[in-house]
């Protein structure tokens, strides 16, 4: 199959492949500058981040990508400093702000207002939500189903909503599909069924240049014959994750942890979520939650973020063009 380019605003086209958003510090400017040095959209997820730690990230994701590419940022609604994340993004001139676990006018204000070229494009689960991203002026939207890494939305598979969503959408801008993305053949299927493009997220955990330890990678692999679980986090949405004894203390009630970063609007203070990323990104991963999608279990190597994309790439040219 043809790859057909994603043309967001008035950027130069690019592959259509986005390496979505994942905190804490799991996609940085490392990552997301080596997905668009292969001409396609690295993700930095702000949440958790400094400003000038931000700022940082942009800058070496800039100077990776060689100006070939797109480099945007991800930032979770219902963190307390969202606002200030989407300040700081427009102050380091991103191309694209994803926004996800929430929904916020605000953002499309400050975004729009700003007078600057970059792409808002929120997160969404529904055709309702798409409706109304594409009211408030996104510049595209991601339809994130229920086989998705980290926080869930929705309890429904994503090619179900995508199909609603781009009836409702109509093709005024593009509509990206995300969740159980692996291989070329995935994104042909979903490219057929009207898609712009694919966000992906648990493919890129699995690459060199991915800012988890070592030993997050390597527990995608350990517990490859097993099946992620969700529960339920303090932010108020479930969470996708590897199925590790910290998540069976979690449900338990077992972990009481005291709340030091205030980083949600509103928590239920039932554990720490933001500990708990941060102890498993940085390679205590018995002790901390490791995300994952619903498909990690099928990955069974860790590869430089080129060879990922070019994989795909070869793959989506040996799909067929019969739908
Ligand atoms: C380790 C991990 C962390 C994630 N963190 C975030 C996040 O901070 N914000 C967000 O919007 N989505 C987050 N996600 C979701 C991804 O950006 C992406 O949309 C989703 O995982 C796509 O499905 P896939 O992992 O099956 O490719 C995360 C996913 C993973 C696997």
């Amino acid at each position: 199959m043809e790859i057909k380019l994603l043309k967001i605003k008035n950027f130069e086209p690019v592959l259509p492949i986005i390496q979505g958003g994942m905190a804490i510090r799991i996609s940085t400017g490392n990552l997301a500058g080596a997905v668009a040095a292969e001409n396609a959209i690295g993700l930095i997820a702000a949440s958790g981040m400094e400003h000038d730690e931000l700022i940082r990230e942009v800058k070496i994701a800039r100077e990776k990508s060689g100006g070939k590419g797109l480099v945007g940022v991800n930032i979770m609604i219902a963190a307390t400093e969202c606002l200030d994340l989407v300040r700081t993004s427009l102050e380091a001139a991103v191309d694209l702000i994803f926004v996800g676990a929430g929904f916020s006018k605000e953002v499309f204000k400050i975004v729009k207002e700003s007078g600057k070229n970059t792409a808002i494009v929120p997160i969404v689960s529904s055709a309702k939500a798409a409706k109304l991203s594409l009211k408030l002026g996104a510049d595209m939207v991601v339809v994130e189903g229920t086989e998705a890494g980290g926080h869930l939305g929705t309890d429904r598979p994503m090619r179900e909503i995508l199909k609603e969503v781009i009836e409702e959408i109509n093709g005024e801008i593009p509509v990206i599909a995300a969740g159980g993305v692996l291989y070329g053949k995935d994104i042909c299927e979903v490219m057929k069924m009207g898609a712009s493009g694919v966000q992906m997220a648990t493919r890129f955990v699995m690459s060199d240049e991915c800012n988890a330890d070592r030993k997050f990678k390597e527990m995608y692999i350990e517990y490859g014959n097993r099946e992620t679980v969700k529960f339920l986090s303090p932010v108020g949405y479930p969470g996708r994750a590897v199925p590790n004894a910290y998540i069976d203390r979690v449900e338990g009630g077992e972990i009481k942890d005291k709340c030091k970063h205030l980083c949600l609007k509103s928590c239920s203070r039932r554990f720490c979520i933001i500990e708990s990323l941060i102890r498993s990104q940085q390679g205590d991963v018995e002790n901390g939650i490791v995300f994952a999608g619903a498909r990690f279990n099928e990955i069974k190597d860790i590869l430089p973020v080129k060879t990922i994309i070019r994989n795909l790439v070869s793959e989506i040219k040996n799909c067929s063009e019969a739908a």
